[in-house]
């Protein structure tokens, strides 16, 4: 598939989780006189677990045009991840990282195996995968909790499975709002909650990333049962990006910032700090 049209289709399912990503989007681009807007990154979650570990999704990235740049952990959440840097400059970098499953309770990993036994392998071959949602049958609202308890993260994907986690406005690219704090007061102005953990802005010119990130978006999701419930989906981010001593941007990540980042999804709608 061709990189734009991934964009375009991946786009929409993330605004019809993340309502708030298009009115924020909306507000930018009007601001910037309708000059379209560059996105920093793009985030996905998975598992370590047999279909869709990140070794078998890599490839969809790579036949892109992708090539992967740096490997980060997060010890705290049980992950590590990739990032993908693309020769074409204008197209998002990728973010996609991997919960290592066999570090959870017994019962968790469980339930994480048996949403794996029912992906359709053949799905896989296809780049539309990113966008496929939930390749399971609706987990019972039981264990939710029981993967809550234990991962924010595993709770999220077990529920709303493959798609964006995030997208990532570059706030580089903007003329009239040059700064974060100038990007968060019109974000706040127009009353969308920020991820506060850590700090609303996480990173700093030292470390040549600044990012911030709204709260996720809350939506009616089907579990098992033909239940519904509102939950925690996808959220907006927006990063500043700092020259590195040979005048380039900085071109990766800071996993001390992304691990905060991580919380936008959190259901507790007052984050630690
Ligand atoms: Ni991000």
């Amino acid at each position: 598939m061709q990189p734009d049209r991934f964009f375009q289709q991946l786009w929409q399912d993330y605004i019809a989780m993340a309502p708030q990503a298009e009115k924020i989007q909306r507000i930018f681009r009007d601001a910037e006189g309708n000059r379209p807007l560059i996105n920093d990154h793009v985030a996905f979650r998975t598992l370590n677990l047999d279909p869709i570990q990140l070794s078998a999704l890599e490839p969809h990235f790579l036949a892109m045009g992708y090539q992967r740049f740096e490997p980060y952990e997060f010890p705290e959440k049980k992950l590590h991840a990739w990032s993908y840097i693309h020769t074409d400059e204008s197209m998002p970098r990728i973010f996609l990282s991997e919960l290592e499953v066999a570090a959870f309770s017994s019962e968790v990993q469980t339930i994480l195996q048996q949403i794996c036994q029912q992906i359709d392998r053949r799905r896989l071959q296809q780049a539309d995968l990113f966008w496929a949602g939930r390749l399971w049958h609706p987990i019972t609202w039981e264990a939710y909790q029981t993967l809550l308890r234990e991962s924010e993260y595993a709770a999220w994907f077990a529920a709303l499975g493959l798609r964006p986690n995030h997208f990532t406005l570059s706030v580089n690219h903007l003329q009239q709002t040059p700064t974060l704090e100038a990007v968060l007061e019109i974000v706040e102005q127009h009353h969308f909650p920020l991820n506060t953990a850590g700090g609303r802005i996480k990173g700093s010119p030292e470390v040549l990333l600044e990012q911030a990130a709204t709260l996720a978006d809350r939506l009616p999701i089907e579990f098992a049962h033909h239940e519904q419930h509102e939950i925690p989906t996808c959220y907006y981010e927006f990063a500043r990006r700092y020259p590195m001593p040979n005048g380039k941007l900085y071109p990766g990540f800071v996993a001390a910032s992304a691990d905060r980042i991580f919380e936008s999804t959190n259901t507790v709608s007052n984050p630690k700090k």
